[in-house]
């Protein structure tokens, strides 16, 4: 007897398959990974979003919550610890592995989530070989150069966060501090995302106007108006959520969202991220480190040589040397 669909439904052509055209995988659907989900979705950023993780129970709980939203959404939405599910991803966000417990320092969580991404990495590229891959587990500079190397994909394919979220934050404090949005308050910190970001305070203007012009000694110890304050808020702020909730999910994930709509509608927009910086500012070794990148569709395609000041270059090299000093042990990558 034929079925309520066949009834309802002429076929125009037997073959119905279609492949997505943007399809975005996160792997890791903890707090961070489906806060980006949530983002992305409400961006309609893919025809199809595929999540991973290992625990099934809370995957399966997750993508069910989010497909009884798909009244709501354009987007297709599947998840399997298998990753068969992630096949043809042109995005594939990894927030998979642990987080900071209060007052652990982001470097802190190496080893524990090179493990993790020894298992993840290969499975990614092997089911999305074109993938541009988005990094976010901490320590995310470290973790980016791992993913990097496991990955075997070329540089402009795998992207760290980096401190595309500490910008933002940068940004909104600026703008608390002026009364002007954000989107209107420009400013980069870059580096290292955590503890030793810089933050760039001879680029910080509004409208084109510096602010350094209207104050000289600007995010140094000797300004009266104590603008350093605002770039120590930043390094602190993770810390600061984490202490009253547990975690940060948010920001980051609306960050990601903003990183993913970059490379699916082929932007060539300009973000801090987290990008191999050997031979830049006379750094030596194989790091990551965050530096204003230009992305589309082709993943991370240019940085921008931008000028620091010898201070700032120093402090980049520092981050770079605080970096490599973790990275070198790292065993069979
Ligand atoms: N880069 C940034 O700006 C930024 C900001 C916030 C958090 N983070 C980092 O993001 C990561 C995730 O944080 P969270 O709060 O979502 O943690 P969480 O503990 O809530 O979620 C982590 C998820 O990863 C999963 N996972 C573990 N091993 C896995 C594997 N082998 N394969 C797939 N999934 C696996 C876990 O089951 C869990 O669901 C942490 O490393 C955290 O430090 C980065």
């Amino acid at each position: 007897m034929a079925s309520v669909q066949e009834k309802l439904l002429t076929s125009v052509t037997n073959d119905k398959t279609s492949v997505p055209k943007n399809k975005i995988t996160i792997v890791g659907v903890g707090q961070v990974g489906m806060a980006c989900a949530i983002s992305i979705l409400l961006k309609e950023l893919c025809e199809e979003l595929a999540l991973v993780d290992i625990l099934e129970d809370k995957l399966k709980g997750e993508m069910m919550d989010l497909q009884h939203g798909s009244l709501f959404l354009k987007t297709k939405i599947v998840a399997d610890k298998d990753y068969h599910v992630t096949a043809n991803s042109k995005i594939v966000v990894v927030t998979g592995g642990v987080r900071q417990q209060e007052g652990e320092s982001r470097l802190n969580l190496v080893q524990r989530n090179v493990n993790v991404f020894k298992f993840i990495i290969p499975q990614v590229v092997k089911y999305s070989p074109d993938a541009t891959i988005i990094v976010v587990s901490n320590p995310v500079d470290i973790m980016t150069y791992v993913t990097w190397k496991l990955s075997g994909l070329p540089q402009n394919r795998v992207i760290g966060s980096g401190t595309n979220l500490d910008s933002a934050r940068f940004r909104y404090l600026i703008s608390e501090k002026l009364g002007i949005h954000p989107t209107s308050c420009h400013g980069y910190v870059l580096g290292e995302h955590g503890d030793s970001s810089v933050a760039v305070w001879s680029g910080v203007n509004v409208a084109g106007v510096a602010l350094q012009s209207l104050n000289t000694a600007i995010g140094t110890p000797e300004d009266k108006e104590n603008w350093q304050e605002v770039h120590k808020q930043v390094v602190d702020s993770a810390y600061e959520v984490i202490r009253l909730k547990g975690y940060t999910n948010w920001a980051i994930g609306m960050s990601v969202a903003e990183l993913s709509e970059s490379i699916t509608k082929n932007l060539s927009r300009v973000h801090p991220v987290s990008t191999m910086v050997k031979n830049l500012y006379g750094i030596e070794n194989e790091v990551f480190l965050s530096l204003p990148c230009v992305l589309n569709s082709q993943g991370l395609v240019d940085v921008v040589n931008l000028k620091l000041k010898d201070s700032e270059v120093a402090q980049l090299k520092k981050s770079a040397s605080t970096i490599w000093d973790v990275q070198k042990d790292l065993k069979d990558l």
